[in-house]
């Protein structure tokens, strides 16, 4: 049976990492069908919003979505489309895996880091304001009931990927009633998981433990900014945003899309890596319950970097073209 899935290609490099994620699908053998949706500043020019209504109907009828990076005006303009969409869907955890991949000279050998985000609130829950002129106030939003899902959610993950360890990354030493309340949280949930060891990291020590020796950490849990930059810094420790992977988890919907923004640098040059979003789409098979197609991207991939086949990014000459069809090649043989 057909798994019928949104798939928003996004703007800058999206729509060719997108191209590229669908070939190897195809390649796989899954059936999918596609129901394409388009949200982001190409759409606001024709529609008058960056989010039209039917993208998010599209993925509440299809539970999974397939997404592209989206633009956000830095300083003004619409607000972030990525915040809004995860919001909306109440997307409360942002899963990503920070792995090294062959043939790749990450910064510690074996780096196996998972990064469990909380997705809807902190400082991104949109409250700003100017009080006066030449003063401005962002509202930094922690409730419990946010803290302790999203906490759950990194145990079961842990639980469920026989993993060993879970820590919380926070700054409770200075925000005591926010990111205490989170560290509250953690405690009180890891009292109800007793296979896995629970550690607490201050956001800028557990920055310095991922650039001196990343093996140490196993599973991460946070809030959404030390999240979104620790997942960046996770990124460049194995080999840069062209290869890190995410999946945007809620209770009744999942939209899985890279790490990395739409590259305005190179957009349109066909040089773009589509690993981030191959590996995004594989989470997704996982998702679906389609693992063995899942692992036979995998295989590919991981046997298409064996041979050496990089992007520019990675420091090779493959087009984003050539890489899709060696992994395309290589997913056929798995
Ligand atoms: P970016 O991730 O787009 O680019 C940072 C650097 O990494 C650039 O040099 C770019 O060329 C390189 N890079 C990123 N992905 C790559 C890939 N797949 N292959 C090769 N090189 C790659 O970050 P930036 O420039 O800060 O953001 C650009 C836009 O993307 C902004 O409007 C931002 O808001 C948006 N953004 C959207 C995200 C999403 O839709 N989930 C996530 C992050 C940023």
């Amino acid at each position: 049976m057909a798994h019928t899935i949104t798939l928003i290609p996004g703007d800058g490099i999206g729509p060719e990492v997108a191209d590229a994620t669908r070939r190897v699908l195809d390649a796989s053998g899954v059936k999918i069908e596609w129901d394409v949706q388009n949200a982001g500043a190409a759409v606001a020019e024709k529609r008058g919003t960056t989010l039209p209504d039917e993208v998010l109907a599209s993925i509440r009828r299809n539970k999974v979505a397939l997404k592209g990076p989206i633009g956000t005006p830095i300083g003004k303009g619409f607000r972030s489309v990525n915040v809004t969409l995860r919001q909306a869907l109440d997307l409360y955890a942002n899963v990503r895996p920070v792995r090294s991949l062959p043939g790749i000279e990450p910064r510690f050998e074996g780096t196996d880091i998972v990064i469990v985000r909380e997705n809807t609130e902190d400082l991104y829950a949109g409250l700003e304001l100017m009080i006066m002129p030449g003063v401005a106030q962002s509202i930094k939003l922690i409730t419990e009931r946010a803290c302790l899902r999203i906490c759950e959610y990194a145990f079961d993950y842990a639980e469920r990927m026989n993993r060993k360890r879970v820590s919380v990354v926070h700054k409770a030493n200075i925000m005591k009633l926010s990111d205490g309340l989170l560290l509250e949280c953690f405690r009180k949930v890891a009292l109800n998981h007793p296979r896995i060891e629970p550690n607490e990291v201050i956001v800028d020590a557990c920055a310095m433990q991922m650039v001196k020796n990343a093996n140490k950490l196993d599973v991460i849990v946070t809030e959404n900014l030390y999240g979104d930059i620790l997942s960046d810094l996770g990124a460049g420790l194995v080999g840069g945003l062209g290869i890190v992977p995410g999946a945007n988890i809620g209770l009744d919907a999942a939209v899985f899309e890279a790490v990395h923004g739409t590259a305005p640098d190179i957009a349109g040059k066909g040089i773009a890596n589509p690993t981030a979003l191959i590996q995004s789409a594989v989470m997704m098979l996982h998702h679906l319950g389609e693992h063995a197609a899942a692992q036979k991207i995998e295989n590919g991939l991981l046997a298409t970097f064996e041979r050496g086949t990089r992007t520019a990014d990675l420091g090779g000459t493959a087009t984003t073209d050539e890489l899709t069809r060696a992994v395309c090649e290589a997913v056929g043989r798995a």
